[in-house]
């Protein structure tokens, strides 16, 4: 028996325990439950005399403390490399920075815009980009085969003619005068379409802001000064000029230019609303009138920051867009 626990000792001593696995398999040849060689001799010892017992049991349990010590051990050893690997993480390296974007300049123009009329009582609201024929050009006097469409190059849908990529916000006074009864002072902003070549100056897609105002006994000074407190809030004090226009929907109608570093710019249209678009969709002309007015965000834009290719502001060049802050 004692040769018997001196190999066990031995045993014990040179066990190699390299990985966790090892440390299992350890275990479990010397403190396994049913098999362990430690544990067999605990079994064994309901086998011999009270008197020899004791020795023995003391011995066998110093075989247990050894096989626990070396599992102690390495587990110590062991946790203190993972706690290395963990302290080789240098936590003073600056993380990886998330970098703040701008805001797109075609936003902030239309920010701007929406700021000044929420001053003085606009309702802001949006409107569909797929629209139907009526709400686009019928209900706004441009009724089928009319020429005036001529002035709107279309997207149509093959499958349903009366369906379009709305050429203009002009639509949304449709949608909204029908919903509510007046008096409203209204501005929508948001993509229009037409089919045009792509160049410095023109996109198949552009943002258009549209404003209108209803009320009894609107006059062509309320429009007047409206635009005024528009392009002053955007330009300071600059030179404005009304042109007599055309807009099927309004009349009288105009076109509204600055006066900016030595020429003459166009900026938007604008006129009278038709009483013809009022009773079109049922509000009584002869009590109410108002005026309205349409206006190309990146034309406004390019004015602003003094660019001369609109491709630009949908290119997503982050260089070029960086270089905007909300404020100008
Ligand atoms: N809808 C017109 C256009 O796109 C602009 C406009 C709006 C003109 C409102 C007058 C009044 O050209």
């Amino acid at each position: 028996m004692d040769k018997e626990i001196e190999n066990i000792k031995k045993e014990i001593k040179c066990f190699h325990i390299k990985t966790y696995n090892d440390l299992e398999t350890f275990r479990i040849k010397f403190l396994g439950k049913k098999k362990g060689i430690v544990t067999i001799l605990f079994k064994e010892l309901k086998k011999i005399t009270i008197c020899k017992r004791k020795i023995y049991g003391k011995i066998i349990n110093d075989l247990k403390k050894e096989v626990q010590n070396k599992i102690k051990i390495f587990n110590s050893k062991n946790d203190i490399q993972k706690n290395e690997k963990v302290l080789k993480l240098d936590p003073t390296i600056p993380g990886k920075s998330i970098e703040i974007g701008s805001i797109h300049p075609l936003s902030i123009i239309r920010n701007r815009i929406i700021d000044i009329f929420i001053k003085i009582g606009f309702t802001y609201v949006d409107g569909p980009e797929i629209e139907d024929d009526w709400h686009n050009f019928t209900a706004l006097n441009i009724p089928i085969f009319h020429p005036s469409r001529d002035m709107q190059d279309t997207f149509f849908l093959c499958k349903n003619p009366d369906i379009l990529l709305r050429t203009h916000t002009s639509s949304v006074q449709i949608r909204y005068m029908k919903k509510h009864s007046p008096p409203f002072r209204v501005l929508s902003i948001g993509k229009v379409y037409r089919n045009e070549t792509i160049s410095s100056r023109s996109n198949f897609m552009f943002h258009q802001a549209e404003g209108f105002y209803i009320d009894q006994k609107v006059s062509f000074s309320d429009l007047k000064q409206t635009i005024h407190y528009l392009i002053t809030s955007f330009f300071g004090e600059v030179k404005i000029r009304f042109r007599p226009s055309y807009f099927p929907f309004t009349e009288p109608s105009a076109e509204v230019d600055i006066y900016c570093n030595g020429e003459w710019l166009e900026i938007m249209g604008c006129g009278m609303i038709d009483p013809q678009v009022l009773e079109n969709v049922n509000i009584d002309s002869e009590i109410y009138s108002g005026f309205a007015f349409g206006l190309g965000i990146e034309r406004l834009a390019l004015i602003i920051y003094q660019i001369k290719d609109i491709r630009i502001y949908f290119d997503n060049d982050i260089r070029f867009l960086r270089q905007f802050k909300s404020e100008f």
